[in-house]
């Protein structure tokens, strides 16, 4: 029989053997942001496609390629979210969270959805942990959510991930660098990609961050954004990274870091990883502050960032990182007859409700088919019920990894106790 459909392309199935390294990682993250007060903010899937065109911006790669937007039956056009911010700071608008005590702080694990070409670490549907902190202006705020990302990625032992910064100053400082990257590009222009002919007039500096070797080889040489940067911009830059120094957080500036959201002004940064492939950045982030402004609500600086979930998981298996085991299987119930399969089943339900995972045959397997899968579940121990022992009212229990036994009372609390003494960390 052939199945109707594949997953479409560029989608992931999580398998329940994978899930496990999931909770570790997103728990890990959620965990740490905690420590920095940052809570969870859950929000919906889909928006109207307005917002993302307002915050991510009409001009991006995003908005113009890259959504998947849809009209609903009520005539609305619809957008799967392809980033976590816009929804997170319309909510926070909506709910009127920003009229309470600053800075507000969310943390989310959102899934993703952008129509890109499929390949190693860049999907259509992926996932992001991030965190937002609207209402801080210092450069204190910038470091403290760089060293948060930081925090996560120790936490998991990731090691080796290069931290990228950069500043893009604010829109006064940016419109005199456009015009000096204007000027710069445009003795070039015969020799630029296609893209970035077009980007020439809307977002030069979108440029700078174009694949193409030719386009790359120009923007070497290109202005600096960092030497354009007005005075409050660059006392900003300065200090976020006198924190960092502060910290011990290496990192690097690197004046081709621009990003490929609208919104973004001062810092920005990337983590980045060179051992996953073209898909290297991990993380990416910054400050947003004129982004809630433009959707209406009240001039309110901000920053945050998010990482990619499945490429944090490739670094991860690539770094050979360790993962918690799965619940050890504490006890099969084998059993012969019908009668010896509902005690199987009852001594079950009494060793989960004192907190252990315990398992019983469902197949109606022989018993030693049924042994055959206890060994392949890995569990620690198991016990096979017939009639005799169902006469006798007693069972042996046998640990698995070397044949030891014991008899016991086919009673829940006797075993709960025989493996709350086996399972104890001091015997
Ligand atoms: P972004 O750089 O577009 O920023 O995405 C953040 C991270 O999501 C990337 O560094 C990457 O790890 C992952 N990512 C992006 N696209 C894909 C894809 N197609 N497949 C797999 N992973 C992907 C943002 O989304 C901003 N909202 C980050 C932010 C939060 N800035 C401020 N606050």
């Amino acid at each position: 029989m052939a199945i109707i459909t594949n997953a479409p392309r560029g989608t992931q199935d999580i398998l329940p053997e994978q899930s496990g390294k999931w909770q570790y990682i997103e728990k890990t993250a959620l965990d740490t942001a905690g420590k920095f007060g940052f809570h969870e903010i859950r929000v919906p899937t889909f928006e109207h496609t307005e917002l993302f065109c307002r915050s991510v911006g009409d001009g991006t790669d995003v908005v113009q390629k890259e959504m998947y937007t849809f009209c609903d039956k009520g005539n609305r056009s619809i957008t799967l979210r392809p980033e976590g911010t816009a929804g997170v700071m319309r909510a926070m608008l909506q709910n009127s969270l920003l009229a309470g005590p600053l800075p507000v702080k969310a943390s989310y694990v959102v899934n993703c959805f952008r129509y890109e070409k499929p390949q190693t670490g860049r999907l259509r549907e992926f996932h992001q942990f991030g965190v937002e902190m609207a209402g801080a202006a210092a450069p204190v705020a910038d470091a403290q959510v760089i060293a948060l990302a930081k925090a996560i990625f120790d936490r998991l032992g990731i090691r080796d991930l290069a931290l990228e910064l950069n500043s893009i100053g604010c829109p006064e400082c940016r419109s005199k660098y456009h015009q000096a990257l204007k000027a710069y590009f445009a003795g070039h222009q015969e020799a630029l990609c296609e893209t970035c002919q077009s980007r020439l007039e809307t977002n030069p500096m979108r440029i700078l961050d174009c694949k193409s070797p030719v386009c790359q080889k120009i923007a070497a040489e290109a202005p600096k954004i960092t030497d354009y940067l007005c005075e409050a911009c660059a006392a900003h830059f300065r200090e976020v990274q006198e924190h960092l120094e502060m910290m011990g957080i290496a990192f690097t500036v690197n004046p081709s870091i621009v990003r490929g959201l609208d919104y973004y002004t001062r810092t920005v940064f990337e983590f980045v990883s060179s051992g996953i492939g073209a898909q290297g950045t991990v993380c990416g982030g910054g400050r947003y502050d004129g982004l809630i402004e433009t959707l209406g609500g009240q001039p309110t600086p901000s920053i945050g960032f998010a990482m990619g979930l499945e490429r944090l998981l490739l670094v991860m298996e690539q770094q050979d990182c360790n993962f918690p085991s799965g619940e050890t299987c504490a006890v099969y119930f084998g059993s012969m007859g019908s009668e010896a399969s509902k005690k199987a089943a009852w001594l079950c339900k009494g060793l989960r409700e004192a907190g252990f995972y315990a398992e019983c045959d469902l197949m109606g397997r022989s018993v030693k088919a049924q042994m055959k899968y206890a060994d392949k579940l890995g569990a620690k121990y198991s016990c096979i019920i017939g009639e005799k022992e169902m006469q006798e009212g007693k069972a042996i229990i046998k640990r698995m990894e070397d044949g030891e036994t014991a008899e016991l009372p086919l009673e829940c609390g006797p075993l709960v106790e025989f493996l709350s003494a086996a399972f104890s960390p001091n015997p």
